[in-house]
């Protein structure tokens, strides 16, 4: 079964076909960073703008790459909620035009839900030739990024269908949140951000810094070569048993022990180059320590028995390394899907379709997510 995603949630205009769920036939993806770079953050009326300008050409080079036309599509999966209203507006139009159009069923999924599905997707063809996916690539002697610590990779279990439950992180620029999964549809919220998301304070940080936006991956790099000790940073646990996240105290932190305050003010050419890497070192460890302590947290109050951690900020480097230490089973997407794609809308589009999960042509874009706090 085919089924052409699309999402526009943000600032990424994606579609992709995906095959029976999990084989990615192909994933166009148009940036905008060079349009927000200048702000340092997605201006959301210049992102709709984006949007139309590109939805209509990223279809067709998704379909063009997979080698299909629009009628040999099953279906068509779109990212409805959450994110900016105006961005999801373009993608939840073209979806449900192309839905009359061509007489297929539509599906309505929601982003967040679809960053933990992230972990089922597998390129193809050649398969894991990216390090993704589980299947006939993960015997041909390559071991897919996408298990960080799982020696023979193996669908979670329980995922779909099953009895045995996990815990999924999603960390990216708009959400930091804990999920119970019992399925890929019973999914429920058990913790979140009480302020900032996880991204949201890298590129706040990385701003400070001078980095370019997007700020996560540039801090990343410059992490590697910084001292992660050099600044002891606050890690926000709230309460003992406290599933929920808080990051803006530790930019905050960031601010005032970098630059100084009251008179006493720093600038960045003050800094030296060593000194702006260690600040990106220890502001990465303080992220990755309070991220893989609640991780365990939650296993431990639920009992978990696997991890999937999905959304932007799952390809950062040192809590990848991090994720790899845990003694329970990690579950990781390759590279490509962790930050915003079409591909894990389509792939979790066709486990609605198949549960028969399919939305009218009266479908409204929406800003928050549907999945139940628990
Ligand atoms: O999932 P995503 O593409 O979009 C949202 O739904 O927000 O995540 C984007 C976020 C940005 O904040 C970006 O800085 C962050 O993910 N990010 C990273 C890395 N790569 C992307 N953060 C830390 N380390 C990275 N390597
Ligand atoms: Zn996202």
């Amino acid at each position: 079964m085919l089924i052409l995603g699309i999402e526009s949630t943000c600032d990424e205009t994606a579609a992709a076909v995906v095959e029976d769920g999990v084989r990615v036939l192909s994933n166009a993806i148009a940036t905008q960073f060079e349009l927000h770079e200048k702000f340092r953050g997605v201006v959301p009326e210049i992102a709709s703008r984006a949007h139309i300008e590109n939805i209509l050409p990223v279809i067709k080079k998704a379909t063009e790459s997979a080698g299909v036309t629009l009628d040999q599509i099953d279906a068509i999966a779109v990212a409805q909620r959450p994110g900016l209203i105006g961005s999801l507006l373009i993608g939840v139009t073209a979806a449900k035009t192309l839905a009359w159009a061509l007489g297929k069923p539509l599906v309505a999924v929601d982003h967040v839900q679809a960053h933990l599905y992230s972990v089922m997707l597998q390129d193809s063809p050649p398969p894991c030739t990216q390090g993704g996916g589980w299947g006939e690539g993960s015997s041909s002697g390559a071991q897919p990024t996408a298990f960080a610590n799982t020696p023979s990779p193996q669908p979670p279990p329980g995922l779909p269908g099953g009895g045995v439950r996990g815990i999924g992180l999603v960390c990216s620029g708009g959400h930091t949140a804990l999920y119970l999964i019992r399925n890929w549809l019973d999914v429920e919220l058990v913790g979140s951000t009480i302020d900032d998301a996880v991204g949201e304070a890298y590129d706040k940080v990385a701003a400070m810094l001078g980095l370019p936006f997007p700020g996560g991956p540039a801090v990343d790099r410059l992490a590697a070569a910084g001292d992660p000790k050099s600044l002891d940073l606050p890690r926000s646990m709230l309460g003992r048993d406290s599933l929920d996240f808080s990051f803006s105290g530790l930019k905050t932190a960031v601010r005032y022990r970098v630059f100084g305050y009251q008179g006493k003010e720093r600038s960045l050419a003050d800094l030296s180059g060593q000194e702006i890497a260690n600040v990106a070192a220890s502001f990465q460890a303080a992220c990755v320590e309070t991220l893989i302590k609640k991780i365990v947290r939650a296993v431990q109050q639920f009992d978990a028995g696997y991890v999937i951690v999905g959304g932007g900020v799952s390809a950062n480097s040192g809590l990848r390394a991090a994720l790899n230490q845990l003694n329970v089973p990690v579950f990781v997407p390759p590279m490509k899907f962790c930050t915003d794609n079409a591909a894990m809308i389509a792939g979790l589009g066709h486990v609605l379709l198949v549960a028969g999960q399919t939305a009218g042509l009266d479908l409204d874009a929406v800003t928050s997510s549907s999945i139940p706090r628990r």
